[in-house]
């Protein structure tokens, strides 16, 4: 008999968002799952309550707690979300140096366990983040991806299902960019059972919708206090991580590492990607009109200055 070994996700970071993640993937048996945490009471009693879950929800995964980088040995994907999360009136960007200092020292037991793996890093903000991650590593460019435009564009797909009152299955919408306040959701490409939203819904109504997209983030953190967004972008990530695990080529928008697309090279911004068992296997550029373009290069100056500001610092 062919012995066939599952599947192995490591995710960093046991707060909310990490073992909601752990909790969607597990949920999903999409393999056998490791939270590591500093916090080794954490990760360890959250993964064994979890695990205790399966009986009842009856998915086969295997959920392991550690605060030790040799366990992610052997991880096909990593997701990254250790970090502090914003509070309110903070933007993602004042979370640069702290979170630089963790995501290096996380990237340097994964580059030593886990080197083979894909990651796909959640942490703020983002962009950043994410070059962090890629430098730390010296993973090639297939195998580092950022978390932000399947969350933001989930955003905008619940704004516009809720609106017009029809299925969120039926909707089709993403969100280009860096995962900030210059995030460029993309209405002419959104759809409706295929239908092109602009043919309808009014163009205030697709603005406010647009509005309200790049502040989602902002508006949980809003009515959390205390922290910021988990359900959605743990989802978000373990949907990418889905398409990595099972080769399944699925088109989603991903922050990745661009080498000339949209005239940029060596910087994480929001485009759309085609992943599968390889990681990114295909950056797809888009045919943007005057003002996508605009915001596509405002957003994009934008992570250069936050790449330019973690440049200058010390971690
Ligand atoms: C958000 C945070 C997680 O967009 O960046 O909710």
């Amino acid at each position: 008999m062919a012995t066939h070994v599952r599947k192995k996700i490591a995710v960093i970071g046991a707060g909310f968002v990490g073992s909601t993640c752990a909790h969607w993937a597990a949920a999903k048996e999409l393999g056998d799952v490791i939270l590591l945490d500093v916090n080794d009471g954490a990760a360890k009693g959250k993964a064994l309550d979890l695990y205790e879950s399966s009986p009842v929800e009856l998915f086969d995964s295997r959920i392991t707690g550690t605060n030790n980088y040799a366990d992610i040995a052997g991880s096909d994907v990593v997701i990254i979300t250790a970090g502090l999360p914003r509070k309110p009136g903070m933007s993602r960007d004042d979370l640069l140096a702290t979170n630089a200092k963790i995501m290096k020292e996380v990237c340097l037991g994964v580059k030593q366990h886990a080197p083979q793996s894909v990651v796909i890093v959640v942490s703020n903000p983002l962009d950043a983040m994410a070059f962090v991650a890629k430098d730390v590593l010296g993973f090639p460019a297939n195998r580092v991806l950022g978390m932000a435009g399947v969350l933001d564009g989930a955003r905008m797909k619940t704004f516009i299902a809720e609106e017009l009152k029809v299925s969120v299955k039926d909707i089709n919408a993403f969100v280009l960019g860096g995962h900030g306040d210059t995030m460029v959701p993309m209405p002419r490409h959104c759809s409706v059972g295929g239908v092109p939203l602009l043919e309808i819904m009014s163009k205030e109504k697709v603005d406010a919708i647009v509005t309200r997209t790049r502040n989602g983030g902002a508006e949980i953190v809003g009515l959390l206090k205390t922290g910021s967004a988990f359900y959605a972008p743990a989802a978000s990530a373990v949907q990418m991580a889905e398409a990595i695990l099972k080769d399944q080529k699925r088109i989603l928008p991903c922050a990745a590492y661009l080498e000339g697309q949209y005239g940029v090279k060596g910087l994480f911004v929001g485009v759309l990607c085609k992943l599968g068992g390889s990681g990114l296997e295909q950056v797809i550029e888009l045919k943007l009109n005057e003002d996508e373009k605009k915001g596509l290069d405002n957003s994009i100056k934008a992570v250069t200055e936050l790449v330019e500001a973690l440049k200058k610092l010390e971690f």
